[in-house]
């Protein structure tokens, strides 16, 4: 994934709305980066642009050499709500992706359930989301993006509505699922210990027009557990990530 000299602007009512400037990324295959920033500064946008939902007014987006299109189908996208239709049991909706392509066969109902049973939510196949926490809905919101293979998976905010102990289970969870499924990952947050606890590299931003001030490369290994959050090291990491904010807003 490489975005080069990335910028965009929205034309609205009251003039131009310059959301993005210059931003330069490369992002290895498998790799999982968080990035961080102040409200407004760009990061859906960014985020959307990857997906081939919005493009770039400036500069380029690219996924394996090839410009990022929309609808190229190997992007998984979980959204900051779960977004599942309330009137489908929950294998249904894991299956959406695929079953507005095809009709899906056994092998991938298949598929299906290993994804709900990797999050621990294999006895909930059946039930309806309106039935399921708001933590175990965005599980299956998690295994939904990842039901077609996707190379890249794209989380916007996916925990911000949740509270701190569910969403300590379920980065728990995704570094799990990242380190069993191999895609690469991209994490907005506005919790600077959750883009520690997840990333290998966060990305942190500037505010509007949003610019990369720093990249801070995570060391701890790729399989982490909640015992890390009380390390030194962990608290160092997230100390300096937030001085950028500081220093933004002084
Ligand atoms: N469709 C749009 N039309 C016009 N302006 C937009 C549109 N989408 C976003 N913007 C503007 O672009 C800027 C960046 O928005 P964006 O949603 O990318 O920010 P963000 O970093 O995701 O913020 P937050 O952390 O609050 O979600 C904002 O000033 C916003 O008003
Ligand atoms: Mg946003």
């Amino acid at each position: 994934m490489e975005l080069r000299g990335l910028q965009k602007s929205y034309a609205t009512r009251t003039g131009h709305v310059h959301a993005l400037s210059a931003v330069d990324l490369s992002i290895r295959q498998g790799e999982f980066v968080a990035v961080v920033g102040p409200s407004g500064c760009g990061k859906t946008t960014m985020l959307k642009i990857l997906a081939g939902l919005e493009e770039p007014t400036g500069g380029s987006a690219s996924l394996g050499g090839h410009p990022v299109r929309t609808g190229s189908g190997d992007v998984g996208m979980v959204f900051q709500k779960a977004t599942l239709l309330p009137w489908k049991d929950i294998l249904a909706n894991v299956l959406l992706p695929l079953s507005l392509r095809r009709r899906p066969t056994s092998a991938d109902r298949t598929k299906a359930m290993d994804l709900l049973a990797m999050a621990g939510l294999a006895e909930f196949a059946r039930k309806r989301p309106g039935e399921l926490s708001g933590g175990m809905q965005q599980r299956a919101a998690i295994c939904r993006a990842l039901v077609h293979d996707p190379s890249l998976l794209l989380m916007d905010e996916p925990f911000g509505a949740l509270d701190a102990m569910t969403r300590d289970t379920l980065n728990v969870e995704v570094n799990r699922i990242w380190r069993e499924t191999g895609t690469t990952a991209v994490l907005i947050t506005h919790s600077i210990s959750e883009a520690v606890f997840l990333a290998e590299r966060v990305i942190v931003m500037s505010p509007r027009p949003g610019r990369i001030v720093e990249e801070i490369i995570v060391p701890f290994d790729r399989e982490r557990s909640l015992d890390l959050l009380g390390e030194p090291e962990f608290a160092a990491l997230t100390s300096r990530i937030r001085s950028h904010f500081e220093v933004s807003h002084a």
